[in-house]
């Protein structure tokens, strides 16, 4: 077990995924089952932005989404957001989620320096994301200059991990990336010299108890698995975005260039293939991330993330962790946690 704050969870998060991926349902399940449960704030309000503001209507569904999470969790494990520095509505999705008792927030795309500070001294577990020490001692220093407040816990994610990935495009393409292992080592080793005993989880291409243990094994706390949850019955995704990994093959896991000017990681669809032969028509741009630069952005990725979790796959954009070909069947979350977790029950 870990303890954050005042909670005591088994040692796994359900990473956050948008869009509508891990929302309430899933993050829910995931905490009923004594875990951390993560949803995604990224273009939350997805269902209906022809009706409202997409900024109001995201608001809306967040504080919604954690409404029906806490319920659905009956109070076991953690719920928690994560929250996208790249989005335009960073601020307020924080500001909402604090308001609505959330217990965590997990923050990256970006360095997350201003959280603490966002937080205030609100009752808020605080984590970043870092996929490299030299992040994490930047987020450290910045934390205790601006806000005197250290992370309660850290996530760092490594190459194999599914959406956008924190390794430069030149690094991606070299082949010059540091394996999970090595990010873990520095990290403790960074997290020792400053004399700081803070729980570390690790994420990126874990697919069994294996795969955790061997991490456990070399000093995390616990692991952020998000592929994964994919495959249940909770997941807030479509049937049909389920099955493209329950179908998919080793050779249909490719990269995909992001607005955001990351790689993201992602299955092969129709969408992603066309998309290295032309740039699509962008039919309304609703200002979501910050680095897109409409209208030279190669396309909207909020419409394609939105298109794929409702099922129009063909024409959507699907992220994926390394293994997400391994999938075979759609299983309940508990079920999923009990053979992860087993060594840990
Ligand atoms: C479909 C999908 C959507 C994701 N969306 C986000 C996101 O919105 N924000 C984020 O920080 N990470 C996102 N991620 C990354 C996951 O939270 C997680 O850290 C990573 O995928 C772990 O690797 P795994 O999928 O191999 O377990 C996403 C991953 C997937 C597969």
């Amino acid at each position: 077990m870990v303890k954050i704050r005042s909670k005591t969870i088994l040692p796994l998060i359900q990473g956050g995924m948008g869009v509508g991926v891990s929302l309430s349902r899933l993050a829910g399940n995931v905490a009923l089952n004594n875990c951390m449960g993560v949803i995604s704030t990224a273009q939350i309000g997805f269902r209906d932005f022809s009706k409202r503001s997409q900024f109001e209507k995201n608001i809306d569904a967040l504080k919604e989404e954690i409404k029906k999470a806490r319920e659905i969790s009956k109070g076991n494990g953690m719920i928690a957001i994560n929250a996208m520095v790249a989005g335009t509505d960073y601020k307020q999705m924080i500001t909402t989620a604090v308001e609505s008792g959330i217990d965590a927030i997990i923050s990256g795309a970006g360095l997350p320096l201003s959280l603490p500070e966002i937080v205030g001294d609100a009752d808020v577990a605080l984590a970043p994301i870092v996929s490299s020490a030299k992040a994490l001692n930047l987020i450290l220093r910045a934390w205790q200059k601006k806000a005197k407040r250290l992370p309660d816990f850290i996530v760092i994610e490594g190459f194999k991990a599914g959406g956008h990935l924190g390794f430069s495009k030149k690094d991606i393409a070299t082949g010059n990336i540091q394996p999970l292992e090595d990010i873990l080592k520095d990290c403790l080793d960074l997290l020792r010299q400053k004399e700081l005993d803070i729980p570390v989880f690790v994420a990126g291409g874990i697919y069994d108890k294996e795969d955790i243990k061997h991490f456990m094994d070399l000093g995390a706390s616990g692991v952020q698995m998000a592929t994964r949850f994919i495959a249940t019955d909770e997941c807030d995704a479509s049937d049909a975005f389920k099955q493209v990994f329950v179908n998919a093959s080793k050779d249909d896991i490719d990269f995909v260039i992001s607005p955001v000017g990351l790689d993201g990681r992602c299955i092969n669809t129709k969408f992603t293939k066309a998309l290295k032969e032309r740039k699509p028509d962008i039919v309304k741009c609703t200002n979501c991330l910050i680095p897109c630069n409409y209208p030279d952005t190669p396309y909207c990725i909020s419409q394609a993330l939105v298109n794929a979790v409702n099922g129009d796959i063909e024409n959507g954009l699907v992220f994926s962790g390394v293994n997400g070909y391994r999938i075979t069947e759609i299983v309940p979350v508990k079920q999923l946690i009990e053979e992860l977790m087993e060594d840990y029950l």
